[in-house]
C-alpha cells in the first residue's frame, strides 16, 4: 500500500515537472484552440492574458477594448473558466484601425469563435468612448487593445481607469508603440501598485486607488 502510494506521487510529480518544462519549451499553457483565431498576439502575450485572468474573482467584471476576431477575449474567458466572469467585448467590429482587413465586419467571425464561451460574453458593439455607460459593475480585469492613437487611448484610459475595482489587473497591447507608452506613463503607472509581467509589447500591472 505505500509503495502504492509511493509510485502515485511519483507519477504526479513527474507529470507536474512534465507539464512545466513543456510549457517553458513551447510557450504554451493555454488551450490550443486560441491558436486558430486569427490574431496579432505573440504566443508569451497569450500566455499571460490567460494566465492573469485566473486572477478574476467569482462573478467578477473584465472588460475588453478591442476584440476583433475573439482570440485575446477567448483566453481572457478561458483563463477564468472555473469561475463566473462575464467578460464585456468592447469593439465596432468594423476592424478600425487593422490595416490587413481594414473596414471588414469581423462581427459574425468574432461570435463564432468565442460561441464556447456565449454564456459569460457581453457584447458592447460600438465606440469605446460611447458604450462606457454600459458598464455598471466594477472593472476586475481591464484588456485595451483598441484605438492605438495617443487620444484614442488616452480617452479609454480616462473613460474607464475610474471604473476600476480595488486591486484590479490592467493590461495593455501594444505598449512598446510611443503613443500607448505614453499613456501608460501618465494614466497607468502613477496608479500601479505591482508589475504582474515583463513583456517586450504588453503591459500587465495592478492598480491602486
Ligand atoms: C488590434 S485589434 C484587437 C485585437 C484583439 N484584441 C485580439 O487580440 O484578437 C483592434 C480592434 O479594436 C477595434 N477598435 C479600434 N478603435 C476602437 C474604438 N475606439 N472603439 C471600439 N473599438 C475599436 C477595432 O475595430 C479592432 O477590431
Amino acid at each position: 500500500m505505500i509503495e502504492e502510494q509511493g509510485w502515485a506521487r511519483r507519477w504526479v510529480m513527474a507529470r507536474m515537472f512534465g507539464r512545466h518544462y513543456l510549457e517553458k519549451l513551447t510557450g504554451h499553457g493555454y488551450p490550443r484552440a486560441a491558436d486558430r483565431i486569427p490574431a496579432l498576439l505573440t504566443t508569451h502575450e497569450k500566455q499571460t492574458l490567460y494566465r492573469l485572468a485566473g486572477l478574476t474573482p467569482e462573478r467578477g467584471c473584465i472588460v475588453e477594448i478591442g476584440s476583433f476576431k475573439g482570440a485575446s477575449a477567448y483566453l481572457l474567458a478561458a483563463g477564468s473558466a472555473g469561475q463566473s466572469a462575464a467578460i464585456h467585448c468592447i469593439d465596432t467590429f468594423m476592424a478600425e484601425n487593422v490595416v490587413s482587413s481594414l473596414g471588414a465586419d469581423t462581427f459574425a467571425e468574432f461570435s463564432h469563435n468565442v460561441a464556447p464561451f456565449y454564456e459569460r460574453i457581453v457584447v458592447q458593439r460600438g465606440w469605446s468612448t460611447e458604450v462606457v455607460g454600459e458598464i455598471k459593475q466594477p472593472i476586475d480585469l481591464l484588456f485595451v487593445d483598441g484605438d492605438h492613437s495617443y487620444e484614442g487611448v488616452s480617452a479609454d484610459l480616462r473613460l474607464y481607469l475610474p471604473k476600476l475595482a480595488a486591486d484590479a489587473v490592467v493590461m495593455m497591447h501594444d505598449s512598446a508603440h510611443p503613443p500607448v507608452a505614453q499613456a501608460i506613463r501618465e494614466q497607468v503607472l502613477p496608479r500601479e501598485t505591482e508589475r504582474l509581467a515583463k513583456l517586450p509589447n504588453l503591459y500587465a500591472g495592478r492598480m491602486g486607488r
